[in-house]
């Protein structure tokens, strides 16, 4: 009796969770976790387009290798009882840095794909934006979300279709745009070419194999209204709904003329804040700056455009130097952990981006692992403040950070 009373008073037990799946994702402990259990879930194909890059993917590892360059220079006795990670961005207070980077088809990771991501974001008041090319319509994510929400923009040959969804987005209370300048052509998934990967994805000997083998997603797809791009709708005769490779796709319908001269374009179609998502220079945010864009995203698309290109954390201090610290720069890219955030806000990000961090999430567990991806990156946030000893993000400066000597890293 003793000895039970005893246990009892250091030792709690969870009750067991019915689902050997929901356990799984309770006790994942980090992104690379949620990972994980994604790639168990998902078939070969769909798991390879979210977590591929191009080319070799030498951008993609060293967008997150990045971080592991720097260690931090804590302070101590600072008393951080009252952690604040708010912030204010383009007009708005956000509780986090957090913002949740567009993505492509949605759901190809599960079923109800953007509408799970922007309820999780609404509910935290964290910007959410929506692709272009989302599976879930600029009405029906409305519909869901009374967050803050932005519309990502790929120019297509075709303006009047543009044009269309700009006024959709506006109409739709949608606050910013992201136009993506780093996609005149796709890059090269080389992934995606082995695999014979399609969107949305065709059903094959191949696919069916890979679908046998995870049922889980397999009964989930199946079981929904096929996957569409739901913003187009009439792609000057493109496929809406046939299956294509993404490269034929945007070599057909993209506009790789567009220049630093279409932004009037924009300015006169759009009535709120442009972000440019894609600058990877410091001339480039020089000039981003100089059109009077509101806010860059310093992206190369996770790793998926130019291969060789640099890593964001890299050029966050020479461009926050070049722009006088005046231009709000997000930090797009590798972002795994809160510690992340913190080293990229001491070197100058104003916000940073979630973008595979919650579709690993999505693949893994649909909202709820979305809303663990978020938990993951906000907890781990709060932690390394009160151990760097950094009670606000404006405490969060420079000197916090040392550089891994090299051979160290
Ligand atoms: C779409 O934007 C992609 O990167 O696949």
């Amino acid at each position: 009796m003793g000895l039970v009373r005893t246990l009892r008073s250091v030792a709690s037990f969870a009750v067991p969770t019915v689902s050997r799946h929901k356990r799984q994702i309770e006790r994942a402990a980090n992104i690379s976790d949620l990972r994980a259990i994604a790639k168990r879930r998902l078939p070969h194909g769909i798991f390879d387009y979210i977590d591929g890059g191009a080319e070799d993917e030498i951008t993609m590892r060293r967008n997150s290798a990045a971080f592991q360059q720097y260690e931090f220079m804590p302070r101590v006795l600072r008393n951080v009882s009252g952690i604040d990670t708010s912030t204010t961005f383009l007009g708005r207070t956000l509780e986090s840095p957090i913002i949740f980077s567009p993505t492509g088809f949605t759901r190809i990771a599960h079923s109800q794909g953007e509408l799970s991501v922007a309820r999780v974001a609404a509910a935290h008041g964290l910007p959410y934006c929506l692709s272009t090319l989302s599976t879930r319509s600029i009405e029906e994510v409305a519909a869901v979300s009374t967050g803050p929400k932005w519309f990502q923009v790929y120019v297509w040959r075709d303006r009047a279709l543009v044009k269309d969804m700009l006024a959709r987005a506006q109409a739709n209370g949608y606050e910013a745009i992201m136009l993506t300048v780093d996609t005149a052509v796709l890059g090269r998934r080389e992934r995606d070419v082995r695999r014979g990967f399609t969107l949305p994805p065709k059903l094959g000997p191949g696919t069916i194999i890979d679908g046998i083998t995870h049922p889980a997603w397999t009964w989930d797809f199946i079981r929904h209204e096929p996957i569409t791009f739901s913003n187009i709708t009439d792609p000057n005769g493109g496929p809406t709904n046939t299956a294509v490779s993404l490269s034929y796709y945007i070599s057909e319908q993209f506009d790789p003329a567009l220049s630093w001269d279409d932004l009037a374009w924009f300015r006169s179609h759009w009535n709120g804040p442009i972000i440019l998502k894609g600058v990877q220079s410091v001339a480039d945010a020089v000039l981003a700056q100089q059109h009077g864009i509101d806010a860059i995203a310093i992206s190369n698309h996770g790793g998926r455009q130019l291969d060789s290109a640099p890593a964001p954390l890299d050029l966050l201090a020479p461009i926050t130097q070049a722009t006088n610290g005046s231009l709000p720069l997000i930090c797009d890219g590798g972002i795994r952990r809160g510690s992340d955030i913190v080293k990229a806000i001491a070197l100058g990000a104003s916000v940073c981006t979630m973008g595979r961090s919650y579709l690993y999430g999505l693949g893994a567990g649909g909202e709820a692992g979305v809303e663990q991806a978020l938990t993951m990156l906000t907890t781990d946030l709060e932690r390394t403040m009160s151990l760097c000893g950094t009670r606000t993000l404006a405490e969060i400066t420079p000197e916090l950070l040392a550089h891994v000597p090299v051979g160290r890293q």
